[in-house]
């Protein structure tokens, strides 16, 4: 029988109930991989758990938010304890925000950088001499947000900007150590029925409908994440306007400004 992509790897996967972080998961056991799929809701996860089972292989799944420095070293633990090592660390589980500054109150930002920064982090930090002794890989899960100030987002996109301050000071760091860090910058992608985000004033709302836009498929983006994996790329940017983004926005930023601000009415009916 033919050696899988990712046999006998052990990955986790932060925000694997649903969504991008499900799919993922999905895409590594197909492969392979030993997957511990993490959430902060039990029922979502266990669902998920008996979807990934149904497909055969390894699952674990560890209960907990990142955000608290205690629960995200207890995911990394608790899969030493399990597996004896851990190969790959995808960085996925993240919340967005809607709202201009003007508007917003400061809790906002704080809930928003919990996990998509502090969640980030606290997990990193213990995963790292695992990570290290099998010269594994340590994925990001940015956005087109993090690649230049959106209206309406400034909380989400200064905290997927921060995960690329945080991947380049890493992959400085452990140059020597072989390991492999891997940054996507993810597009407008298909996501799960009533999906929440954070308004202005700190309440949940649901997320607009995306059926009547182009968008990409978790699928899609998930086998993105492996490819990255796989050829221990740094940066992969997906979706066309993601890609000329990130060319046209070092090159010619204040074009790049007055398309956004001629596109603002645009732009925030969809997101
Ligand atoms: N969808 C897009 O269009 C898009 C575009 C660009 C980038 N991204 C990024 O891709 C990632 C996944 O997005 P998605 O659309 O798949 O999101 P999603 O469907 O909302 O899924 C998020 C996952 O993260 C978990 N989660 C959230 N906060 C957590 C915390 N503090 N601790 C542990 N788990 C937590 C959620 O489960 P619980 O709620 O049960 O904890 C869920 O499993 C995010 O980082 C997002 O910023 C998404």
């Amino acid at each position: 029988m033919a050696v899988k992509m990712f046999q006998d790897k052990v990955a986790i996967i932060t925000g694997s109930s649903r969504g991008i972080g499900k799919a993922t998961a999905i895409e590594l056991l197909k492969n392979g991989a030993t997957v511990v799929l993490n959430g902060r809701n039990q029922e979502r996860l266990s669902q998920a758990e008996n979807e990934l089972k149904a497909i055969g292989g390894n699952v674990l799944t560890v209960c907990g938010d990142v955000s608290k420095p205690n629960e995200a070293k207890e995911l990394v633990d608790k899969t030493i304890e399990t597996f004896g090592r851990l190969d790959i660390l995808i960085n996925n589980a993240g919340v967005s925000m809607r709202g201009d500054m003007s508007e917003l109150t400061p809790e906002v930002y704080k809930t928003v950088f919990e996990t998509n920064v502090f969640g980030v982090v606290n997990l990193t930090i213990p995963a790292l001499p695992h990570i290290k002794k099998t010269q594994g890989s340590i994925v990001f899960v940015s956005s087109l947000a993090g690649i230049r100030g959106l209206p309406g987002l400034s909380a989400y996109c200064s905290s997927k900007m921060s995960l690329r301050a945080i991947a380049e000071s890493i992959r400085i760091e452990e140059a020597k150590s072989k390991i492999h860090v891997g940054l996507i910058f993810v597009g407008f992608t298909e996501i799960e029925f009533e999906k929440k985000t954070i308004s202005a004033d700190g309440s949940l709302i649901n997320i607009k409908d995306r059926a009547k836009f182009k968008v990409q498929s978790t699928e899609s983006v998930a086998k993105a994440i492996l490819k990255n994996i796989k050829k221990r790329k740094f940066r992969t940017t997906l979706s066309r306007i993601g890609k000329i983004n990130a060319i046209m926005q070092p090159m010619l930023p204040g074009l790049v400004e007055r398309i956004l601000i001629r596109s603002i009415d645009k732009i925030k009916k969809r997101s």
